[in-house]
């Protein structure tokens, strides 16, 4: 007999997007460029030329995509705010138009009974910021708890949690060390001033926060468990600096005030000694913690592999998404322990957890099957499902995503959406992943039985 699934009682289910990711018309209504819409318009840097200039034009067809969400059922919603809409040259002067559309999603969504959860910094950044040295310039956190201040002032009285920063690890390793996203900088001695005053302009919203807010702040963090490949010493060590370098980065700073000290190991001369005043503000209590949860690493040793010396192994036995990640859902488990166990169990939200696979195409209006990211989104709700029976407090879930879209410098080539999008027509249809989410948030889980 199989053991009866249930969720706690008001477990928070929802699903996630990113603005450029969705939206469309990025110039519109007055908003800035940012780094996206630079990098995306870099020939080269796009996968087929793709760019977020339409996406899923999010921007205009907003109700009707808030209506899809109310009939998947979803509790919450977790989007992300431009920052070049609202304040065009990232600070200085407001822009009421960009603002406008934010509060006009989020009285969208409570009209619909569902719960906002904003990010403030989905990666893309104002370019006018860039020019002035953008992740590396230490103003930054001036800047950002500026903008934070913004936002929490116009939606605080209906928004009961922000996010501060979506994955800062992604934002440093693919934007300042191996140049594979927006600003596209490769560079070892950028990377670790980028991961700082990203931490350091999160400490400062937070801060900022707490002056005007009075509701929950936390940040969003990529995890992805590193295995050792061998015992042996080599491997061993491998792993550790994986571990720390993609793992404990930045969560050590925001709970444990101190970086791990692989860090120097990793980056040699290239990582500064910080100043310890820092640390205090980095060291801002948070309300939870968001957690992104996609894959695992085997790790071996391997020289050659820059910066980490560090290698992923492939798993013959396991299948693997359309980006190359293995699918494991028992690493999503052993990250949630690990994090109650070295953090002291804080409140954590799932921000992201979903797979990209092929889909066959649209009949008859139905994307009647798409089996491998069902059976991706089933082993990963019962994994996390059994992580809370071990005493994790996780409090709530967003499949990632809510529709395919631009995946980045993946173009739309990879589709992780519950809905399918037409891009063509931008037609939105509930793939079966959609369908069986929505038995699962109605059940509060039973329908994984
Ligand atoms: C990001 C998303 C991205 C997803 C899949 C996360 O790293 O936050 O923006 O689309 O993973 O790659």
């Amino acid at each position: 007999m199989t053991e009866k699934i249930e969720f706690p009682d008001g477990f928070v289910w929802g699903a996630a997007t990113s603005a450029y990711q969705i939206e469309g018309s990025p110039l519109a209504d007055g908003a800035g460029p940012s780094i996206w819409q630079r990098f995306a318009h870099t020939p080269g840097m796009m996968n087929n030329g793709d760019t977020g200039d339409v996406a899923c034009d999010h921007y205009r067809r907003m109700p009707e995509d808030v209506a899809l969400m109310r009939d998947l059922g979803l509790k919450a919603y977790r989007f992300s705010v431009a920052w070049a809409r609202v304040l065009p040259q990232g600070t200085g002067k407001v822009n009421p138009r960009g603002l406008d559309f934010y509060e006009r999603l989020v009285d969208t969504l409570l009209a619909n009974g569902i719960e906002p959860m904003p990010t403030l910094y989905h990666w893309d950044l104002p370019a006018a910021l860039d020019d002035r040295g953008g992740w590396l310039n230490p103003d930054i956190a001036e800047w950002f708890a500026e903008y934070t201040s913004v936002m929490v002032r116009k939606l605080d009285d209906r928004v009961k949690r922000w996010v501060t920063l979506n994955e800062p690890w992604v934002v440093t390793d693919g934007g300042y060390l191996h140049g594979a996203l927006a600003p596209g900088h490769r560079s070892r001695f950028e990377a670790p001033i980028a991961s700082h005053q990203l931490l350091r302009a999160h400490g400062a919203a937070v801060k900022a926060y707490r002056a005007l807010g009075k509701h929950q702040i936390g940040i969003v963090v990529n995890i992805e468990p590193k295995y050792a490949a061998s015992d042996s010493a080599e491997d061993l060590a491998a792993t550790r600096r994986a571990e720390a370098y993609m793992n404990r980065q930045y969560l050590d700073p925001v709970f444990l005030g101190a970086y791990p000290e692989e860090m120097r190991e990793i980056f040699g001369e290239a990582w500064p000694d910080w100043p310890a005043q820092d640390f205090e503000l980095i060291k801002q209590p948070i309300d939870f913690l968001g957690v992104n949860y996609y894959t695992r690493a085997v790790t071996r040793h391997q020289s050659d592999v820059y910066p980490l010396n560090a290698l992923t192994v492939r798993q013959p036995q396991s299948t693997y998404t359309e980006t190359g990640w293995e699918v494991h859902a028992q690493g999503f488990v052993d990250t949630l322990l690990r994090i109650k166990q070295r953090y002291g169990n804080p409140p954590v939200y799932i921000t992201e957890n979903g797979s990209a696979f092929y889909d066959p195409p649209v009949v008859d209006g139905e994307v009647h099957e798409d089996p491998l990211r069902v059976d991706y989104l089933r082993k990963h709700l019962k994994a996390l499902h059994a992580a809370i029976q071990a005493g994790a407090d996780v409090r709530g879930y967003m499949a990632w995503s809510l529709m395919d879209n631009l995946e980045w410098s993946l173009g739309f080539s990879k589709r992780f959406g519950i809905l399918h999008v037409d891009f063509a027509t931008q037609k939105r249809t509930p793939k079966a992943s959609a369908k069986l989410y929505s038995q699962i948030i109605a059940s509060n889980g039973g329908a994984l039985g």
